[in-house]
């Protein structure tokens, strides 16, 4: 567990379900449940949070032992739209309270994330949410936030992986009490975890290329949330603490970064242009 600046614990090591089609939600969570998560992440814009309502609903976890995060949709920004896409979502997730609630990107040509933070801000005073953050803010967002609102935020939850490794923005919201989660842990898998130099630090603890990642992030104080739908790497991602990198092993990682995003610069989304 990990203690958020408002002495809320977070799971350091939860499950993302981008892309994770409605049908395939139930068995997701019940894999992970049984392999030891207790913290989902989603947001409005995956298109599961019903899917995972319905699954939340059917398992038998106290409601206080889950962590539960989602995201503002960008086209649902501004006070009023917050409030109500706030509600929308808590209705869909058949919740009474959400554990996380994060702007999911600044959109900072459409100057409205001010607004949006101060919305979940007064969700936030009035319980229903337990801690509150943003996703994909640079340090100038920050900057803005934390001059104009009121609630430092818990998180910022951003593109965070070997070849993206956003070292001084982690050292930056570490300053200022806010925890980094790291979103595309892996790099969203596929070849380049066949890479040779991953493959001998792994192989040394008989783990896999991305339980070495996932051990990466959490050494340097991130919150990690790995995707995967398949069963057996669900449980592999989550297989993680029983061995422990040596600092040669993190500096070998280090030196994968190459100062390449691999998705979006936060800077150029604005409200409407993704779908
Ligand atoms: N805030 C934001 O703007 C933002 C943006 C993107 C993502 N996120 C969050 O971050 C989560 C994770 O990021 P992500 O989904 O983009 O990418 P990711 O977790 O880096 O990678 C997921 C991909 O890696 C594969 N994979 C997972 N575990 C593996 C393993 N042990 N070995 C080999 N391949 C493996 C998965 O395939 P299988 O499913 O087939 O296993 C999937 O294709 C998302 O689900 C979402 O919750 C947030």
């Amino acid at each position: 567990m990990v203690k958020l600046n408002n002495d809320v614990n977070i799971p350091e090591l939860g499950l993302g379900i981008y892309k994770i089609d409605e049908a395939d939600v139930e068995r997701v969570l019940n894999t992970a449940i049984e392999a030891g998560y207790r913290a989902i992440d989603t947001a409005w814009f995956y298109k599961n949070e019903k899917a995972l309502g319905q699954a939340l609903n059917e398992i038998n976890i106290d409601r206080e032992e889950l962590f539960i995060t989602t995201k503002l949709w960008n086209d649902f920004q501004g006070y009023e739209e917050t409030i109500k896409a706030f509600n929308d979502s808590l209705e869909s997730l058949q919740l009474t309270y959400i554990d996380m609630y994060l702007i999911h990107w600044p959109c900072p040509e459409d100057e409205l994330f001010i607004e949006t933070y101060k919305a979940m801000e007064q969700l936030y005073k009035e319980g229903k949410i337990k801690a509150i953050g943003v996703c994909n803010f640079k340090e100038h967002h920050l900057e803005k936030l934390l001059a104009e609102t009121e609630i430092v935020p818990a998180v910022n939850q951003v593109e965070f992986h070997p070849i993206f490794n956003q070292k001084d923005l982690q050292a930056y919201c570490e300053s200022k009490g806010i925890k980094i989660t790291a979103w595309s842990p892996l790099m969203r898998g596929g070849e380049w975890l066949n890479n040779p130099v991953l493959k001998e630090i792994a192989d040394k603890y008989n783990k896999t290329a991305a339980q070495v990642i996932i051990k990466w992030h959490l050494q340097q104080g991130r919150i990690v949330i790995p995707k995967s739908q398949n069963d057996q790497r669900i449980i592999e991602n989550f297989d993680v603490f029983n061995f422990e990198l040596t600092e040669e092993d993190l500096a070998e990682i280090d030196s994968f970064h190459t100062n390449e995003r691999q998705f979006r610069d936060p800077d150029e989304v604005k409200i409407g242009d993704m779908k």
